[in-house]
């Protein structure tokens, strides 16, 4: 029995042990588990807020106009059809032994937009998109315009292009690379150009490839795009701005003050490209791209720079005003142009900060008209239109108008209407207004390349300038004076951007 007794009290205390354990490592499995499941909502909860606000603002398209656009940036891109396995165009017309027509298997695409060609040394082309070129004042014509980046200096290896009639190879050499930079840097812009053979000139190519060799199969094949309007008849102005990162600062009124004066300036359709925006902003662009005063491209940089969210705006900073940087500001500018060429008698290359202001409340095509006549008086221009009107500048700053404190008889938000303090209008800041018929390329300030000698107008600062609005002045602050020039539009500015501040829900964020 006593023994009995030990062993039933040693087989209870052993229970007990093995029962404290289990119930200790029970214990710690469940309250780990409770924890791993707190972690598991929680985490699910971020991915679908997550999610929510992708849904809304990029991949899956929440609304009909926002896919059409999508569809709209392929298409423009891209020869869809060409590639598509239910494409309607079959059989290729390709010399014996020689390439083929490039599926979407041999394409090399980067960073979503662009395409790329590798040479046998090494050496990467990125190509963005391709446009038609049958300008009335070309020498050779028509061509086809590819807008590029070289991580080199110099174009020695691409010397051919692959013209895709439907399916049918044409051959031609490129005929020259429009570069718009006289400068060192690690990636160049150029305007590579194919001639089209002249018994082909009344058609237009459907598709373009350049490659090394003539019968290397191309990894690229890019969209001929040929932009014109539905009546034949161009319209007036339109304007184009360079990549947008404003992934922090919500720039939206801003931005709506100057939608609304290119409106009432009489400027038909802003171009904006756009790396990564503030959501504010985005839905001010969306609103504006649905009554169609806007049109919204994303852009991504080319090659191995980062396009993450928010890694673009850190490395654009890191660039700062470095030659690297106006290269990527001179891809959306000459896209544009070569979009709009035929769509747009005029085109302007501006920041969305700065807009011409004419005098006497003129528009701008007033100020074409009024340049007209003083230029004709100049015996340099032999009765040529110019190739494009150049204005200078001043700066406008909130710094100075802290001086003066708000004009109480404007809401203290229109900050351009608030903002009437400005610089001496300087010599050596200029913005250009292009004639479409006559560029080949362009820079932020100024044509770079015309067809033929570029013939600039400089248009006198008494039928219009620029006003460049800024927060603070970055050099050269003195002689300040007072200018109320853009009062001539106070009543009717500050209506738009009222009503548009209430339509789209801005309101409430400024009036906290
Ligand atoms: C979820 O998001 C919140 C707020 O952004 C953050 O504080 C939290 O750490 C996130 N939780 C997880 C599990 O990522
Ligand atoms: C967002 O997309 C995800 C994944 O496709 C989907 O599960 C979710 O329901 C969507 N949310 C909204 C608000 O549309
Ligand atoms: C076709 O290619 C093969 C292999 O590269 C080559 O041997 C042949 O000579 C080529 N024929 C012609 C007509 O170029
Ligand atoms: C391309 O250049 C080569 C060599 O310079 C020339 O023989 C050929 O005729 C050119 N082809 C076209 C289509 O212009
Ligand atoms: C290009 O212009 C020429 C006249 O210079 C014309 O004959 C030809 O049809 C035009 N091409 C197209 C596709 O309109
Ligand atoms: C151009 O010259 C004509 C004749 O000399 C003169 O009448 C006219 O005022 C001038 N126009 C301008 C804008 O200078």
């Amino acid at each position: 029995m006593p023994d009995r007794h030990v062993d039933m009290t040693w087989k209870h205390v052993i229970s007990l042990l093995l029962g404290a354990t289990f119930t200790i490592i029970y214990w710690c499995i469940s309250s780990n588990g409770l924890q791993l499941s707190l972690l598991h909502t929680r985490i699910l909860e971020n991915t679908s807020l997550i999610h929510s606000t992708i849904n809304k603002t990029r991949l899956l398209p929440s609304d009909n106009t926002q896919y059409q656009s999508q569809i709209k940036i392929l298409s423009s891109l891209f020869p869809m059809e060409m590639v598509s396995v239910k494409g309607k165009i079959k059989g290729e017309d390709i010399p014996k032994n020689c390439s083929k027509f490039p599926s979407l298997l041999d394409l090399k695409f980067n960073n979503i937009y662009w395409q790329e060609l590798l040479s046998s040394a090494g050496e990467i082309l990125y190509f963005l998109t391709a446009y038609y070129d049958n300008r009335t004042l070309l020498d050779v014509k028509p061509v086809v315009r590819i807008i590029s980046v070289f991580n080199q200096e110099d174009l020695p290896f691409v010397k051919y292009c692959h013209l895709w009639f439907n399916k049918k190879l044409v051959f031609s050499n490129v005929s020259s690379a429009i570069t718009t930079e006289a400068f060192p840097s690690k990636m160049h812009m150029y305007i590579i150009t194919c001639a089209i053979p002249n018994h082909l000139r009344s058609v237009i190519p459907e598709a373009v490839s350049l490659v090394e060799h003539k019968c290397d199969t191309a990894t690229n094949l890019l969209q001929v795009n040929h932009n014109v309007p539905m009546d034949g008849i161009k319209k007036n102005f339109a304007v184009c701005v360079k990549g947008l990162d404003y992934p922090h600062t919500d720039m939206s009124l801003h931005l709506i003050q100057w939608l609304e004066l290119l409106a009432i300036l009489e400027v038909d359709t802003a171009y904006i490209y756009v790396y990564d925006i503030h959501p504010n902003m985005r839905s001010v662009l969306e609103f504006y791209e649905k009554h169609g005063k806007v049109k919204v491209s994303p852009l991504t940089i080319p090659g191995t720079r980062p396009n993450l969210y928010g890694l673009v705006h850190e490395f654009l900073q890191k660039l700062h005003n470095g030659k690297e940087k106006l290269v990527y500001e001179r891809i959306p500018h000459n896209d544009c142009f070569y979009s709009n060429m035929n769509m747009y008698k005029y085109i302007g290359i501006f920041d969305f900060d700065e807009i011409i202001l004419p005098t006497n409340g003129l528009t701008w095509i007033n100020v074409i008209d009024k340049s007209k006549d003083v230029e004709q008086n100049q015996s340099n221009f032999l009765n040529q239109s110019p190739s494009a009107y150049l204005f200078r500048g001043a700066i406008f700053t909130d710094d100075f108008r802290k001086g003066y404190g708000w004009d109480p008889d404007i809401p203290y938000y229109m900050s351009m209407l608030q903002n009437v303090y400005r610089t001496p209008i300087r010599k050596s800041y200029t913005k250009a207004i292009l004639n479409t018929e006559k560029i080949l390329g362009v820079s932020n300030h100024s044509p770079k390349k015309c067809i033929g000698k570029c013939f600039i107008y400089n248009v006198p600062v008494d039928i219009a300038y620029i006003a460049h609005f800024r927060s603070s002045c970055p050099k050269d602050c003195r002689d300040i004076i007072k200018d109320t020039n853009i009062w001539t539009h106070k009543e009717i500015l500050s209506n738009r951007v009222h009503n548009m501040l209430v339509q789209t829900g801005l309101m409430n964020d400024l009036i906290r």
